[in-house]
């Protein structure tokens, strides 16, 4: 029988209850991780909580001889205990766009569309695709698939046909969720039509046998017969009861697709037992849950952001969540800032691309508004500088707010180093320091000897934690090579880190070939392979340049053909058919050739330096084919400038 819903892990810690529970997780973790996991409601409460091995094929095991359901955790045990309290609260664009879900609602919606998906013959362990806005259905469908058993696919609005149709086909999915018409701001996205592309590209590997169209803006939108449904219709033949499937802890949840450094996006598996203990005691320690929190992470859904902290976490520790429809500025400066104030939202977990975007506003726009509900706020995707950071602390959290800065991956499943809120002392521009239970280590760039003390290397994981993905769908051997041979015996996060002598972490950034623009992570190979489809394009290389308000953005060196005539903007058009807009780049260089070894390898050290207008330590030149070409190159950016 499950048993009684305690206390979430984080409320009313103190920094000595922190440092109590960091020894623990060290000591014993076992007794440590199966005592966090009794906070979540089971089939079967699990006996043992970690059986996961970093060698041999990689074993990534949590909890494995428990069984639960996800959704029951997050909507049945608070709908006895709390049915009236508000779960959502959804706030569209326009502002007479609002609803407000109790957790009783929730549920109901959440069974009827469970109900839904059964009788279209969706079973446990099938893959649901989920390719919405920031609406109500998006949440009510993710748990509706945990509520059967059926494994998510949350697809970004932004993808492109082909972007879609690659993740519809690697994971099979049987079902798909989209709406009519996605709105941004003044613009209107169409994502049925770009759905319906998606399936076509995808041809005999379409395994899709239903769509359902979620009427957003009831725009007109062409039905296929026998494969697309309304939402609306099929829901309102359903009751709002659902029984939900058991699971094993194992058992996929949720499948994300992520860019890597190398190939095509690969969808990381991650688990239900191990996962949601991971969400919740995240959640509830990093910002300091309390019962009547309104909690605001302003993230899409399609980004393990969205999942974790838009849905699972707060869910699963019975919160409030805050889902809002539109962009931070439209239709005018100070929108987001509105919502606060409207809702009283007390928790803000946004992004560096958020702050400097609106620190560029001007501080009047935000000392116009209250914010004095807010009591944490925090953000996540990519390094906030000291200068964001300190902007952020004094004008939105009116300097009493701390500051969660929260470094973590698609591949950790939740927050895994960050100043936990009136827990740790921040300092503004690092990361802080690991959550109880991460096993945070440097290893130097070998990836052999361990960094220790002061120093700085390649950040990885000495062991396992609850929240880390399993698997790459259909691929462990990938997963395996991804992630655990750079550093033998070590999960490798592909980022770099500096660790100051008191265990302080400063991210230095991907020491891969993967750019973070805006928090978006995008693999330069991805970028190339679709550049390559231009046929004017010989050759291209991708790379990251540092960015005032993205982070970095994305430039492209493209070797045309033929000299002469070249059209960059068809390398524009690749990209957005090929990824799609969110990764279109910065600046096209077209040159005569790209700097390479003499083995042919491209040297993406020296374009990015080039590229970034630095032009100090470029280093020995003479191991490259042809070392000329580097003046080239330069003279060739000024020019194009
Ligand atoms: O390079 C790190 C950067 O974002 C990468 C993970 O991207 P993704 O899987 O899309 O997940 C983003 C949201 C969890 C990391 O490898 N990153 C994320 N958070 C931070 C960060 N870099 C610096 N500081 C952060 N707080």
């Amino acid at each position: 029988m499950p048993e009684a819903f305690e206390a979430p892990a984080g409320a009313g810690l103190t920094a000595g209850h922190y440092e109590d529970m960091v020894q623990k997780a060290q000591q014993d973790p076992e007794t440590f991780w199966l005592d966090q996991a009794r906070k979540l409601d089971w089939h079967v409460p699990p006996q043992q909580a970690s059986r996961s091995d970093f060698h041999h094929d990689v074993r990534v095991d949590w909890f494995s001889d428990g069984r639960l359901n996800v959704s029951e955790n997050c909507l049945d045990r608070h709908v006895r205990t709390q049915p009236d309290k508000i779960a959502l609260i959804w706030q569209g664009q326009d502002e007479d766009n609002k609803d407000s879900l109790t957790y009783r609602d929730l549920h109901a919606r959440v069974c009827r569309l469970a109900n839904v998906l059964r009788r279209l013959g969706v079973k446990k362990g099938d893959c649901v695709a989920i390719h919405l806005p920031m609406v109500v259905e998006g949440v009510v469908a993710m748990l509706a698939c945990a509520r059967i058993g059926a494994i998510h696919v949350v697809l970004f609005g932004g993808f492109s046909a082909e972007g879609l149709a690659e993740r519809l086909s690697d994971s099979g999915a049987v079902v798909v969720l989209t709406a009519d018409v996605a709105r941004r701001g003044d613009k209107r996205i169409p994502s049925k039509v770009t759905m319906d592309e998606a399936i076509e590209f995808c041809g005999a590997e379409s395994r899709v046998r239903t769509v359902l169209v979620v009427s957003v803006t009831g725009a007109d939108v062409p039905m296929q017969q026998g494969r697309d449904l309304f939402y609306t219709d099929e829901v309102a033949q359903e009751v709002p009861d659902c029984l939900p499937e058991s699971m094993n802890a194992q058992d996929p949840l949720f499948l994300l697709y992520t860019s890597g450094s190398t190939g095509r996006p690969k969808g990381l598996v991650h688990g239900s037992g191990g996962y949601l203990v991971w969400a919740a005691f995240t959640h509830a320690i990093v910002f300091d849950h309390k019962p009547d929190d309104i909690f605001w992470c302003t993230a899409d859904t399609s980004w393990i952001t969205g999942h974790t902290y838009v849905v699972y976490g707060p869910l699963a520790n019975g919160g409030t969540i805050m889902v809002y429809e539109g962009l931070p500025s439209w239709p005018a400066p100070g929108r987001w800032w509105d919502v606060i104030d409207q809702y009283g939202v007390t928790v803000f977990y946004s992004s560096p691309t958020v702050v400097r975007g609106v620190m560029r506003e001007g501080n009047e726009v935000v000392r116009s508004r209250s914010l004095a509900s807010l009591r944490v706020i925090g953000t996540v995707g990519e390094p906030i500088g000291p200068e964001a950071w300190q902007w952020f602390y004094k004008e939105v959290g009116k300097s009493r707010c701390p500051v969660a800065d929260t470094w973590w991956q698609t591949e950790t499943g939740g927050i895994m180093i960050t100043a936990a809120a009136n827990l740790v002392t921040p300092r503004p521009g690092s990361a802080c320091l690991p959550l109880p239970g991460v096993e945070a280590a440097l290893l130097e760039t070998q990836g052999h000897t361990v960094v220790e003390g002061a120093g700085e290397g390649l950040l990885c994981m000495a062991g396992s934690w609850p929240g880390q993905a399993l698997s790459i769908w259909k691929d462990h051997d990938r997963y395996r090579q991804t992630y655990f041979t750079t550093c033998p015996g070590y999960y490798f996060t592909g980022d770099g880190a500096r660790r100051e002598a008191d265990g302080y972490y400063w991210i230095t950034g991907r020491v891969d070939d993967v750019v973070n623009v805006s928090g978006h992570r995008i693999g330069t190979a991805e970028i190339e392979d679709a550049v390559a489809l231009d046929p004017q394009v010989a050759e291209s290389a991708a790379v990251g340049v540092p960015h005032d308000l993205k982070g970095q953005a994305l430039v492209v060196f493209a070797v045309p053909k033929k000299a002469g005539v070249f059209h960059p903007d068809a390398i524009n058009r690749a990209v957005e058919v090929g990824v799609g807009r969110y990764a279109v780049p910065e600046k096209i260089y077209v040159v005569r050739d790209l700097p390479k070894t003499r083995s042919g390898k491209i040297v993406r050290r020296l374009l990015r330096k080039i590229a970034s207008h630095d032009l100090e330590g470029l280093g020995d030149l003479s191991t490259l084919a042809d070392p000329d070409i580097v003046a080239e190159l330069i003279a060739q950016v000024k020019e194009q400038n």
